[in-house]
């Protein structure tokens, strides 16, 4: 058999990993492998290279996507399309290249484009990939935990310029509509108040608690901050600054604001993220040697499964409002807004 592997949506660290396991545990079961170029774009112009062993060792521990990666839908038009019917051209080229299953990494629209190429015929298998860690279907996915580590370690970073001069430090995290990494490192960092999507807020409220922990000898405070809260888009500013903003006008505490954007999306994979990213692979290898397609592979109590695509398809995993963490987080003092 020959597989085709692509990459699509935002890239994050565990994407080399997990193509790197999908190849080499292809290879042992004695098929060719193939990468596609820049996600579903590669598709439609038979951009690919080999990926032998040689093209598959040292990517491990690398960042980003040796593949490339686009936000490309296929099924979606686009003003100034010059491709007329991209899904039926992606279908003959996978014929014509004789791929016989297609491997798609990446998260929830990417899942939902394997779902439709899945309905239109062509086999495929869909690998979750996000920082968000907001696909449906699987308990986590590969580069949340790499995302969660950086915002950390950033946030830890901020306690002691925030204590030194006793300000508020606000910093923005992504996770797009989701507020897993700011839950997670919001936690982890010790933030003091963590704001997230799922959850409306109110910024008085917020700032009632911060003057209070100033009135309780707590002099600075850390205000973690997920890009998607819902504020009212004042002039496009972000929701970072937007907050910082707020919090300065209505406590007259200085506050400073930080956004580690894409560096959460960089470099080396953590263990953790090697290790599942790995799994998953060679998961997504294994199903393809029964001709199980039609599936994404999934992370569920810790143990590897295959759901169908057409349940996960598109679905986004929001955190929902009676989550442990948050009733953990609660229980220490940590203040979420409401
Ligand atoms: O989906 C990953 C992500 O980093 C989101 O957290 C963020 O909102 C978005 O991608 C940014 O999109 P782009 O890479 O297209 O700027």
């Amino acid at each position: 058999m020959k597989i085709g592997i692509l990459s699509s949506g935002g890239d994050c660290p565990g994407i080399n990993a997990t193509i790197r396991g999908v190849g080499k545990a292809a290879i042992t079961y004695g098929m060719e492998v193939i990468g596609v170029l820049d996600g579903f774009t590669g598709l439609m112009f038979n951009d690919t290279i080999q990926l032998s062993e040689r093209q598959l060792s040292g990517i491990l521990t690398l960042g980003g996507t040796i593949l490339g990666t686009s936000r490309e839908k296929p099924f979606k038009k686009k003003e100034g399309d010059v491709i007329a019917d991209k899904p039926q051209l992606i279908k003959q080229n996978c014929a014509k290249m004789g791929i016989d299953c297609l491997v798609c990494i990446g998260g929830n629209g990417t899942q939902k484009t394997a779902a439709q190429l899945s309905e239109l015929g062509i086999n495929v298998i869909g690998i979750p990939k996000t920082i968000d860690n907001d696909v449906w279907g699987t308990d986590v996915t590969f580069g949340f935990d790499t995302a969660v580590n950086i915002a950390t370690e950033a946030i830890d970073r901020l306690h002691s310029t925030a204590n030194s001069h006793k300000r508020v430090m606000v910093i923005e995290l992504m996770g797009h509509h989701a507020g897993w990494i700011t839950l997670y490192a919001g936690v982890a960092g010790g933030g003091d108040v963590i704001l997230i999507p799922e959850k409306e807020h109110n910024i008085n409220k917020v700032n009632e608690v911060l003057l209070d922990r100033c009135r309780r000898g707590k002099p600075y405070s850390i205000v973690v901050v997920g890009e998607g809260i819902k504020i009212e888009k004042k002039n496009g500013q972000r929701a970072g600054a937007y907050v910082a903003e707020q919090i300065e006008r209505g406590t007259r505490i200085e506050t400073r604001v930080t956004v580690p954007g894409y560096t959460l999306r960089g470099g080396c994979p953590s263990p953790y993220d090697r290790i599942l990213a790995t799994r998953m692979g060679t998961y997504a290898a294994s199903l393809i040697n029964e001709r199980k397609f039609g599936k994404m592979v999934a992370l569920r109590n810790n143990e590897m499964a295959a759901v169908s695509l057409k349940e996960t398809a598109g679905k986004t995993r929001l955190v929902p409002h009676d989550h442990f963490l948050i009733k953990q987080a609660q229980r220490v003092g940590t203040f979420f807004g409401d």
